[in-house]
């Protein structure tokens, strides 16, 4: 029941630490001293880092976005080297107040969450991929995508829990969760991190590991609200050959494709198995794909069976190295040169009733958007994980609830026309919406399921994400930064 004295409490919790206005920005007008804080940054910062201006081939690196509507023109962008200059970067920006951003990949979709009109900080000069053959663990640089990742760990034999599409970045898909091709056998990217090199907010070099209790827990999840990371490390796990692909259904058949889905989510207990299915609206036309997975060179008789008897109008299901399985959706993730926005639907199961209902509500929102915008498209994404999915990990912001797998569900909408940003915020967070309320009609409990921080829109209520950790990582963010120097950057604010 709503309304009581502790959810009362987390909601004006929540809304007193909002900082945003209705755009998604933060509320702190840019000061005329950003160019200063520029200045200041570049005489401060060693040889190891750059500070960019536009219109600079390096600026427009450093602001760029995988999604048009996240890139924000800043005052300045710099590249730090070396975690002291994240360091005195953290500082400057501190004592003048200078609003600031912290891009990895710059793969959210949220205006404003790692991007800004005063610096921008771009992650990408924390480059490096090392196997620490003592223990097996891989440390991997901040500002790398997780396909380089891949390129870097193909053919030792090893390999680590993170993103699905080539261009994703490492830091955003760890720091907001990670759902991997292999979290069925090992849980989430957080599950499997073990320490982080962090700069505190205070300038502070340090590495956080499990027994840094708060900071420990704060992280799995927490983004940029304790921070900035320089470097992760992982736990590894032996890397076979892969079996999978890209599957390209024609709508004819989405009764078929639909009970293939539900058959899988249901039936499926392999852990080497891994599903994500597309249903991509445009106009008044709807894709289906399968993108399937198995985690050796070949999946047990039956396993994708249903999906393989669909006549296809194209795929590119095979053998592959890891590698080169994740390099073949390089085509299908972009750069989408379009303004988008993800959100989240969790659900705990796909029915084909609920997959029909929910391609209604596609088709509806597609072609409404659609009429606007010819070039607006609202979709939604199927992720079938197994019942044991959060086993893997200690307790963590995110997701609140271990006790039971919930599926990700991601809506998105891509469109051109910047003068509809925020219809088709209300139009995707409608959308998101009526897609949950057709599986609490069919008796799902998720009216009150947690969406997943990375795929949540900017105005997604904390309580929602994290439930009942808010109190506790307000507390944590008080204690590691008291002056709120992370409130200058954009994003989920505790
Ligand atoms: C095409 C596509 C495919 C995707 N596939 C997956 C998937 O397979 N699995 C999945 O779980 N999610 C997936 N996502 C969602 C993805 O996890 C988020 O978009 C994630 O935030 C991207 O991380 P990034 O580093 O690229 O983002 P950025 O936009 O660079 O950063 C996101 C947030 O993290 C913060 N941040 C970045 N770097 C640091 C740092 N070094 N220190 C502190 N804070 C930092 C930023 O300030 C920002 O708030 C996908 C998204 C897209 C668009
Ligand atoms: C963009 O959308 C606005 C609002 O609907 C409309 O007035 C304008 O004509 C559109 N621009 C283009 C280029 O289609
Ligand atoms: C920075 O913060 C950390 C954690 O709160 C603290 O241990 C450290 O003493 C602080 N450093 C300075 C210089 O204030």
């Amino acid at each position: 029941m709503l309304g009581g004295p502790s959810i009362t409490n987390l909601l004006q919790l929540f809304l007193s630490a909002l900082p945003f206005g209705p755009t998604g920005l933060p509320d702190y007008s840019t000061e005329s001293s950003s160019l200063s804080t520029c200045k200041a940054i570049a005489d401060a910062v060693s040889s190891a880092s750059q500070v960019n201006y536009p219109p600079s081939d390096n600026f427009v690196a450093d602001i760029s976005h995988w999604a048009e509507s996240s890139s924000i023109k800043s005052t300045c962008s710099v590249q730090p080297g070396t975690p002291e200059d994240v360091a005195k970067i953290l500082k400057i920006v501190a004592s003048s107040r200078t609003p600031f951003a912290v891009k990895g990949g710059g793969h959210t979709t949220n205006p404003g969450f790692s991007s800004t009109e005063g610096v921008q900080i771009a992650m990408s000069r924390f480059n490096t991929v090392t196997v620490n053959a003592a223990d097996g663990t891989v440390d991997v640089g901040a500002g790398l995508t997780w396909d380089q990742v891949y390129a870097a760990l193909d053919g030792t034999g090893i390999n680590v829990v993170g993103g699905r599409i080539p261009g994703v970045g490492v830091a955003g898909l760890t720091l907001g969760g990670g759902y991997s091709w292999k979290s069925n056998q090992q849980g989430l990217t957080i599950d499997t991190v073990k320490a982080y090199e962090l700069v505190l907010p205070n300038g502070t070099i340090t590495t956080v590991t499990e027994a840094d209790k708060d900071l420990w827990f704060g992280l799995k999840g927490g983004f940029n609200n304790f921070g900035i990371v320089t470097k992760f490390t992982y736990k590894s796990y032996p890397q076979t050959g892969t079996w999978g692909g890209l599957l390209q259904v024609s709508f004819d058949y989405a009764d078929d494709f639909n009970a293939a889905v539900a058959k899988y989510t249901a039936e499926t207990t392999d852990e080497k198995a891994a599903l994500v299915v597309t249903y991509e609206g445009a106009g008044t036309s709807l894709a289906l794909a399968a993108f399937l997975f198995y985690d050796a060179p070949s999946p047990p008789q039956g396993l994708f069976d249903n999906f393989l008897a669909i006549p296809s109008i194209a795929s590119t299901v095979k053998r592959s190295t890891f590698l080169e399985f994740v390099m073949t959706f390089a085509a299908a993730a972009g750069p989408s040169g379009s303004r988008a926005f993800y959100n989240c639907a969790p659900v705990f199961e796909y029915t084909p009733t609920f997959l029909s209902a929910a391609i209604k509500e596609a088709q509806f929102w597609a072609e409404r958007v659609s009429r606007l915008d010819p070039k607006a498209t609202m979709s939604f994404s199927a992720e079938p994980f197994i019942s044991t999915l959060l086993t893997h990990g200690a307790p963590s912001p995110y997701p609140p609830d271990r006790s039971r797998a919930l599926l990700p569900t991601s809506t998105y909408t891509t469109w051109k026309n910047a003068s509809l940003d925020q219809f088709m915020h209300d139009s995707i967070v409608q959308f998101t919406r009526n897609l949950v309320a057709i599986a609490v009609a069919e008796g799902q409990d998720v009216g009150g399921a947690a969406p997943y921080p990375n795929y949540a829109i900017y105005d997604t209520s904390l309580v929602r994400m994290y439930g009942e950790n808010v109190p506790r990582m307000a507390a944590i963010k008080k204690k590691y930064d008291p002056d709120n120097v992370m409130g200058l950057a954009g994003g989920f604010k505790f």
